[in-house]
């Protein structure tokens, strides 16, 4: 047996989605944790793209249990678009083949509301939300104020909550918020017909999940976002409203962390965020647009342009820290091909002198420059490099300067988007 946790190192948008798939065929079960439609990943598999928001990658291979765990917020509709687009290609017949936590949260429309209209007011001070109601479903989840599983696949349990939390909201919404108010009977109509949908897929994961580890079975857990985007550890408040480091997979499942044996984090080969918050290695020049352009850094949930800079080896390591990682898998090398020299910040100096620890806060972030090392390029095109010792040995000292820095082995390498493209260094099933 083997029970892993993916995460992502950086700021999200690691290419965890294409990393899972990868593994999910020897896996049996694949969880989601944390996080909503906010998610999105972009899998490419024999030439054709699929998105997902919401389910886990590992529903595209039939034979495995997919989970979304209660620390996961949903978003009914996107749920089941999802799962009515898969379906038509003949995956999720067996609805006993995804588990859905009855004690996750629902996104409601109120919360897609809030989210806008609370951006929109914010102006320049926006955290760059991806507008899908997140943070607003999280603070009712901690509010106490929220509507779970349990409760949108209950008519009358679904009518008796709204019917007392749609005036608040709906106050807030008109007198804070200039926005208009929504309708109690629509919105039962619609989440009702939602909830029946989903009934057949809500049952307790936890369970699930504890019989899957005594009968033996590899487990994959799958973070969304990235470590920088922490609630807790991140860049806050530039942050998503969620746990994304590695523990958020044992509160958001209801598995124990004596469970899990692997922590493997994903960073692309430089570094990439998306809306507003400090980014000490931005690069917001010729170097950082031929990053975006040749890494195609367009976000897949809301099609923004990422920025781009230099990899982070000093966020490396506090990712590594905070997550308490066994591995590092390395995306994106061959978007590195045709930079004659590639910089590392290896550390951060403030005040003119070196600091210790990676300060997560921003305005501390804001006050810091990075502290390069240079290392030497690669002309040629690796993309099409499937054993270690073909690449270019530019590449090669790349990545042993990346492991010597952080002192964990790098598990994997990819090379491109398709599921054939990479470099497998250690077995995780
Ligand atoms: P929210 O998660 O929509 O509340 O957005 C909060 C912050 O997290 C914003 O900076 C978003 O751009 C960022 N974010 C949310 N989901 C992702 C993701 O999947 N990849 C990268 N950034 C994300």
């Amino acid at each position: 047996m083997t029970t892993a946790i993916i995460v992502g190192a950086q700021w999200g948008d690691e290419g965890k989605g294409k990393i899972v798939d990868l593994f999910t065929p020897n896996a049996d079960y694949v969880v989601r944790f944390q996080g909503g439609a906010n998610a999105g990943h972009t899998l490419v598999i024999n030439g054709e793209k699929t998105v997902l928001h919401l389910l886990p990658s590992g529903v595209l291979h039939p034979n495995v249990h997919c989970i979304i765990g209660n620390g996961v917020v949903i978003d009914p509709k996107a749920c089941m678009d999802e799962i009515t687009e898969l379906q038509k290609r003949h995956l999720i017949q067996d609805p006993e083949k995804l588990s859905i936590s009855p004690n996750a949260h629902v996104v409601m429309p109120y919360h897609r509301q809030i989210d806008q209209l609370r951006e929109a007011q914010l102006g320049d001070a926006k955290i760059g939300t991806t507008g899908r109601g997140i943070g607003p479903c999280y603070e009712d989840k901690v509010a106490r104020t929220g509507i779970r599983m349990a409760e949108l696949i209950d008519e009358k349990r679904l009518r008796k909550r709204l019917e007392k939390i749609l005036p608040i909201k709906n106050k807030y919404i008109e007198r804070m918020l200039d926005g208009e108010p929504l309708d109690l009977e629509a919105i039962i109509r619609e989440y009702a017909i939602l909830g029946r949908s989903l009934a057949p897929y809500v049952r307790d994961v936890s369970a699930d999940l504890a019989r899957a580890c005594a009968q033996k079975k590899h487990v994959l857990f799958e973070g969304a976002q990235g470590t920088a985007l922490d609630v807790d550890h991140g860049t806050y408040p530039y942050v998503t409203s969620s746990t994304t480091v590695a523990s958020g997979a044992c509160s958001g499942s209801g598995v124990g962390p004596t469970m899990v044996d692997e922590v493997w984090g994903i960073s692309k080969a430089y570094c990439t965020r998306v809306g507003s918050g400090p980014f000490p290695t931005e690069l917001n020049n010729g170097t950082g647009e031929m990053l975006q352009k040749k890494g195609g850094e367009f976000g897949a949930t809301t099609g923004r342009p990422r920025r781009c800079g230099w990899l982070d080896l000093f966020g490396l390591q506090y990712a590594a820290r905070v997550n308490g990682l066994t591995g590092l898998v390395m995306t994106k090398l061959d978007v590195l091909s045709g930079f004659k020299t590639l910089s590392v910040a290896t550390g951060y100096q403030k005040d003119g002198k070196p600091i210790a620890n990676f300060p997560n806060d921003p305005t501390e972030l804001d006050a810091c420059t990075p502290i390069y090392t240079e290392l030497p390029g690669w002309e040629e095109d690796v993309s099409l490099v499937r054993d270690i010792n073909d690449l270019p040995q530019t590449a090669r000292n790349y990545l042993k300067f990346v492991e010597d820095y952080l002192g964990i082995p790098i598990t994997l390498v990819s090379v491109g988007p398709g599921r054939e493209a990479c470099i497998p260094l250690k077995k995780l099933f």
